[in-house]
């Protein structure tokens, strides 16, 4: 690997204190904290609203922070943009990909504003058999895509930039059970290389599946944080309700969008 030494060399994505307070007013992040490392899949569960996608877009710079900083290998994105860039990818729900394109030249289109020019037919290839797309779809056109295809593509793109971090928001929403769990089982073997993947979901039965460390983010706090050992044996649905009910005596309702 290329990684530049760092302060701890395995600690890939770092939230200090991160704080997002929106120009309305709204509170969205509330000096968070959490750290995720090389080889350590990160499940970020939460209601509607809870402030995830402003975590992730923080990370990516799509948004200045308020207070504190998102750190990807021990670079503040909001100080040094591009280069904290470098040592991500992102996959989000709705991945947006050229419908004009092929499932081919997205990934070589992308792969080219990464500045990866030295990948052939045959990487491209690869890497979409890899992630569970046929040969018989690389030339289709993403129009034609389903959710899951696209999803896939979205993913083999992600592979390419062979970023040390990886950001999903929401990867499996949508997908029906058997692309659900292929998706799962590709972010295990990306972990298995010793990638660091932090990942927000609705899915409490996918998250169970895979994660490494747990956390619950309720209105912009880290209510829960646990190492996914600590949790054996229990039902992470019903510890997911009383946490949010402990945090929120007005209405579990409140805390919306469980969907497992
Ligand atoms: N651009 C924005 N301007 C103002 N407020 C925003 C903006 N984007 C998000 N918010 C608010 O910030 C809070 C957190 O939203 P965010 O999208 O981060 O939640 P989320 O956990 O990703 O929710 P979901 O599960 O529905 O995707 C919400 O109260 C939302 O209304
Ligand atoms: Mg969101």
């Amino acid at each position: 690997m290329n990684e530049q030494p760092t302060r701890e060399t395995t600690l890939r994505l770092e939230a200090v204190n991160l704080t997002k307070r929106y120009e309305d007013g709204v509170l969205a992040l509330d000096h968070i904290n959490f750290a995720v490392q090389s080889g350590e899949l990160f499940v970020m569960l939460g209601g509607n609203g809870a402030g995830k996608t402003t975590a992730i877009n923080l990370f990516l710079n799509f948004l200045e922070p308020t207070e504190g900083e998102a750190r990807i290998n021990g670079i503040a994105s909001h100080r040094e943009p591009l280069k904290a860039k470098q040592h991500v990818a992102f996959v989000s729900e709705n991945v947006m990909l050229y419908g004009n394109f092929t499932a081919i030249q997205n990934l070589d289109f992308f792969a080219r504003i990464g500045g990866k020019t030295d990948f052939r037919r045959n990487d491209y290839r690869d890497v979409l058999l890899r992630v569970g797309l046929p040969e018989d779809v690389h030339d289709k056109r993403l129009k034609s895509f389903s959710k899951g295809m696209r999803q896939k593509c979205g993913i083999a793109i992600a592979i390419l930039k062979d970023a040390s971090a990886i950001l999903l928001d929401e990867p499996t929403a949508g997908l029906d059970p058997k692309a659900g769990h292929e998706f799962v089982r590709l972010l295990d073997s990306l972990r298995s290389e010793g990638k660091a993947v932090f990942m927000s979901t609705h899915d409490i039965f996918r998250a169970r599946e895979i994660a490494d460390t747990f956390a619950i983010l309720d209105r912009g706090r880290i209510i829960m944080q646990e190492p996914a050992s600590n949790l054996a044996g229990k039902d992470l649905e019903t510890l997911y309700i009383q946490y949010m009910a402990g945090h929120n005596n007005s209405s579990v309702a409140a805390a919306g969008g469980i969907h497992a």
